[in-house]
């Protein structure tokens, strides 16, 4: 494979998308973007504000006072915020939901989206998020929607908490997954949907690795864009 591809994969959370992006990426030689990390790392900022994430006059404030940066770590694209390296800071539930919240916002989505193009813009990128095939890459070579039912995305965050040392109750899980699923699939703008063109992959029953091969594989039947 010689050209350096654009990549996506699209999916709702706990469906495997960082885990499988990462190593996909590992494998081809290219960059990994998780979109995801710098809604969060602006969610991080807002949080730490005391604001109200609804406010959209804050919201504008914050998007114009905030610098978010990408820089490239050994193939990983990192996020700073304000020259902050926030990556130990952003992967909590309660920055989930609140990267969820803004992302509903315009000018939240703006800020971020030339920040997405420009890492993707030489190929040799997987980029992935909830609206990569649909908004970010539209023209993307490979575009994948990785799903799972919501109880086995439960299940899986569930074993995923309780390996860091977690144990949140599973009531509590699925209460937060649920409210992210239905924000991030109804809002306006850019909504999580399977974009046009994509392979959708259930991952129910595949391990990492069988569903990096499923991608894969289906890379090397089709001929890229
Ligand atoms: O993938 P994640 O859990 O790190 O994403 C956190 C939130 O950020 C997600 O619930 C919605 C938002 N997001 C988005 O709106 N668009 C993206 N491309 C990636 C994430």
């Amino acid at each position: 494979m010689n050209k350096k591809l654009v990549i996506t994969i699209d999916g709702p959370a706990g469906a495997g998308k960082s885990t499988v992006s990462r190593i996909l990426a590992e494998k081809l030689g290219y960059i990994y973007l998780d979109t995801g990390a710098l809604y969060r790392g602006l969610a991080y900022k807002a949080v730490q504000l005391g604001m109200p994430l609804d406010d959209i006059s804050r919201l504008c404030d914050l998007c114009s006072n905030t610098t978010v940066s990408l820089n490239n770590s050994n193939g990983k694209m990192k996020v700073s915020v304000d020259g902050e390296d926030v990556e130990d800071k952003i992967r909590t539930e309660e920055i989930g939901m609140a990267a969820s919240k803004i992302s509903t916002f315009a000018v939240v989505r703006e800020k971020l989206l030339n920040l997405q193009r420009e890492a993707g813009a030489d190929g040799g990128i997987v980029a992935e998020g909830r609206d990569m095939g649909s908004v970010v890459f539209p023209d993307a070579d490979y575009k994948f929607y990785l799903d799972a039912t919501l109880d086995e995305r439960i299940n899986r965050r569930h074993k995923e908490l309780q390996s860091k040392g977690n144990s949140q109750e599973m009531e509590s899980i699925s209460k937060v997954m649920l409210a992210r699923d239905q924000q991030d699939k109804g809002r306006v703008l850019a909504p999580l949907k399977p974009p046009e063109g994509a392979i959708i992959i259930n991952s129910d029953y595949l391990s990492i690795d069988e569903v990096v091969d499923h991608i894969i594989s289906d890379i090397s039947k089709k001929t890229p864009k």
